[in-house]
């Protein structure tokens, strides 16, 4: 049976259809949350609420249809939610792509847009309604791999992924997920009590690896860890009482880390947020 512990929060998650996003939102759901399962696949998402609320007996599990890589699609998910929910307490950016090849709808590169640029436009719509909260947060679920990106090559975004594992383009995406949360914080402070963080998981056995080629994908499946474990930094940025104040950082297994030089650079960021907004408009 679900607790109190979240009654009356509104949480709305992407990507809980499977891996760590499914393993948040089970936590979130046996604790009493209003939660939001926004996928692009009602058929995988239903489903999985159906068990959810089983499981925790909380019948406040509702899905809504989300594509991250169409930016058209995102407003109108983004409108529809609202129209639902006019607060929201935690929103909670988890979906994202490894290794994929292509371009997104709008023609960005399928993991820049998936990962970084989909989820900005949703987030910068759902921000009146996160500010509305006594205190709303955003939880952008990066990775360690952001310290393998350089800075942001925006020649290369509006273009097909060249590398041939694309997890140099993944890279680059979770830096900018790191970037834009830290970019978010500073423009929140003393306008709103809403709070952001990023972070890593740790090395998680989830389908995200679905399209790393072989030996990459093999290499890195010899340490993961389980999807529960996985989602424990994620529900201790969206929900721990002791990070009520805190924004802006960067954590790793449930602990503050340190995020790489780049990620660091305040023009860069703003850089990146301008540049989105203007791509997203
Ligand atoms: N697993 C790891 O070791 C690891 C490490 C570092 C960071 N991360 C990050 O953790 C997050 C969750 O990853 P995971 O490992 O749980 O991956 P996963 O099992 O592959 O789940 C990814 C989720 O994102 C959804 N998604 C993908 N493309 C989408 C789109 N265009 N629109 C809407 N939803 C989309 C997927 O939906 P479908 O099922 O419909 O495709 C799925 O629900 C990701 O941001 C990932 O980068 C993971």
């Amino acid at each position: 049976m679900a607790t109190d512990e979240l009654r009356g929060r509104t949480i709305i998650l992407t990507g809980a259809n499977t891996g760590i996003g499914r393993a948040t939102a089970a936590n979130l759901a046996a604790r009493g949350a209003t939660l939001v399962l926004a996928g692009r696949s009602a058929e995988k998402t239903v489903p999985v609420i159906a068990a959810l609320k089983a499981d925790s007996g909380n019948d406040a599990i509702t899905f809504s249809a989300l594509a991250l890589d169409d930016l058209a699609a995102v407003r109108r998910s983004a409108v529809e939610l609202l129209a639902k929910h006019d607060r929201i307490d935690v929103l909670i950016n988890n979906a994202g792509v490894a290794g994929a090849h292509g371009v997104t709808k709008d023609g960005f590169e399928i993991a820049f847009g998936t990962n970084h640029l989909g989820p900005f436009l949703y987030t910068q719509l759902l921000l009146p309604a996160l500010r509305k909260a006594e205190q709303g947060r955003i939880v952008n679920v990066a990775s360690r791999a952001h310290l393998s990106a350089k800075g942001i090559p925006w020649e290369t975004l509006r273009q097909r992924t060249i590398t041939t594992t694309g997890l140099n383009e993944y890279a680059v995406s979770k830096l900018a997920n790191v970037l834009h949360a830290n970019e978010l914080a500073r423009r929140e402070v003393g306008k709103s009590a809403v709070t952001t963080y990023s972070l890593h998981p740790g090395v998680v056995a989830s389908d995200v690896w679905r399209s790393v080629p072989w030996p990459f994908a093999g290499l890195i499946k010899l340490f993961m860890l389980s999807t529960e474990d996985g989602a424990k930094t994620s529900l201790y940025c969206a929900t721990d009482p002791g990070l009520a104040t805190t924004s802006g950082r960067y954590y790793d297994k449930t602990r503050e880390a340190k995020m790489s030089r780049v990620a660091r650079d305040e023009a860069l960021a703003k850089e990146l947020f301008a540049r989105s907004e203007e791509w997203t408009k």
